[in-house]
């Protein structure tokens, strides 16, 4: 077709997007921890029928390794390295368990429910942090009538968590939110310590915020244990410079911590963020990010006397990075092919409901097919869903086979973290089912496909 790349040439589209344990081409066809995913999908069928697709499906094994690649490289740290997982990227609750089994010590959380949550997957509630900008009064007893770990984020935070421990004749356990004024090198709507974003004190508020909770609104003292430091910079960062340098900053934090009335404060909380790597991919991802390993060791110079290093990635653990391998990835049906203009379009059973990220930050995720077919001709593809909006596409500029048609499989990767949790409902379609696949012969369907009656359950 005129103006429409076509090619038998480039071999790069028929490969896996970046190597690691759990995902493989076997005979053609993609197998997920030895499980093909065509026999996964007739499965799914048989018993859920057209519900079972989309689909997340996360590789045990790939999860396992990556949880293993931080717990190695916090290991020369031994008790003084903690790996807390941050729960926003994926809270599917069997999804927490296996972390949590797999060697997560800690779980991030940003809201009272995700403590909950956390909670029902058998976190101690002392090894729960609760982050927020705006915490509402219930989330804030919650938190302290447990001994979860609070952020504290700004001046009317702190009096908040202050007042609520007061009331509650309580201590609250803190860590001061720095906003360093840092530039992480991400997507602006990922960065999250520029000199104007709304997240954290700055460095010469600190002291104030001290003084708030140390003294509360009438003179009363001890109702706030300050434990460190907490300084998370944004995603997708894939230099370790940028962790050296938050290190610097938390170390100075922390002493100021200590000599302002806290002097066994210890924790250096550098928050998540490791970039992913995919291949094929334009722009900034053609740079290597960091592994756990090297992220660890740009830290541990720089880590100050008595201090603990804990780490909170979310990311990194669900869907890939650095040398991290893919945990999830999303299965979809090719609904129609059909071209408009220049364009083709292959037009798939899921969509931004599924993975909103390209439309909401530019995303990239690759897509595959899962059985990768004999016909030698490809073409450049938009991979699009059923939603109503322009901007409801998985991804633009796709390499695939012009034999594509109804009822094919396709997979989009890296689609474990800041998916399934950024789910919506938008043109009441359901949420997908999710999969975690073990062994050749063994899945467990981990949260069972929404349907009409969940999505009016709501309505009185
Ligand atoms: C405070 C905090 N910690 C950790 C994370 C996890 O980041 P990532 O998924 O990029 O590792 C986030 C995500 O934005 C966050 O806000």
């Amino acid at each position: 077709m005129e103006g429409q790349e076509v090619s038998s040439k480039d071999e790069g589209h028929k490969m896996l997007p970046v190597d690691g344990p759990g995902w493989s081409y076997v005979n053609g066809v993609l197998h997920c921890d030895g499980m093909s995913l065509e026999d996964l999908r007739m499965s799914l069928k048989k018993d859920y029928g057209l519900q079972g697709s989309p689909a997340h499906i996360y590789s045990y094994s790939a999860l396992v390794a990556n949880v293993k690649k931080y717990t190695d490289a916090l290991c020369p740290l031994g008790e003084r390295g903690v790996l807390s997982y941050s729960l926003k990227a994926n809270n599917n609750l069997r999804v927490l368990e296996a972390l949590r089994q797999a060697g997560v010590n800690m779980a991030t959380t940003v809201s009272g429910n995700e403590i909950l949550m956390a909670m029902k997957a058998g976190f101690a509630a002392t090894n729960i942090i609760y982050n927020g900008t705006g915490k509402r009064r219930w989330e804030v007893e919650l938190a302290i009538k447990h001994g979860v770990l609070l952020n504290l984020d700004s001046e009317f935070d702190a009096r908040l968590i202050a007042g609520v421990a007061r009331e509650m004749g309580l201590r609250a356990r803190c860590i001061v939110r720095l906003n360093p004024a840092l530039n992480a090198d991400t997507h602006p709507y990922l960065a999250t310590a520029l000199a104007d974003s709304k997240f954290g004190v700055e460095f010469h508020q600190l002291e104030r915020v001290l003084q708030v909770v140390r003294t509360g609104e009438s003179g009363d003292v001890e109702h706030v244990i300050v434990e460190g430091v907490h300084i998370h910079v944004g995603s997708a960062v894939s230099r370790t410079q940028v962790f050296s340098d938050m290190t610097r900053v938390a170390a100075r934090a922390l002493r100021e911590i200590r000599e302002r009335g806290w002097p066994r404060a210890s924790t250096i909380n550098l928050g998540g963020g490791l970039n992913i790597r995919l291949s094929g991919v334009p722009g900034k991802n053609d740079e290597r990010p960091a592994t756990p390993e090297q992220l660890v060791g740009a830290i541990l110079p720089l880590l100050p006397e008595g201090s603990t290093l804990l780490l909170e990635p979310g990311r990194s653990l669900v869907a890939t990075a650095g040398s991290c391998a893919f945990t999830g990835v999303l299965m979809t049906e090719v609904l129609g092919v059909k071209t408009n203009g220049k364009r083709r379009f292959l037009v798939v059973d899921a969509a931004m409901t599924e993975v909103i990220r390209p439309a909401l930050y530019g995303a990239h995720h690759p897509v595959t097919h899962v059985t990768i077919p004999a016909c030698q001709e490809w073409a450049v593809m938009d991979v699009v869903g059923p939603v109503c909006e322009s901007g409801d596409f998985l991804a633009r500029r796709c390499m695939l086979s012009l034999s594509l048609s109804s009822g094919a499989a396709l997979v989009v990767w890296a689609t474990g973290a800041y998916c399934s949790s950024m789910a919506s409902n938008y043109n009441l379609r359901p949420h997908a089912i999710e999969v975690i696949v073990k062994a050749p012969d063994l899945y467990t369907v981990v949260r069972r496909p929404e349907n009409f009656e969940d999505l009016i359950s709501c309505y009185l």
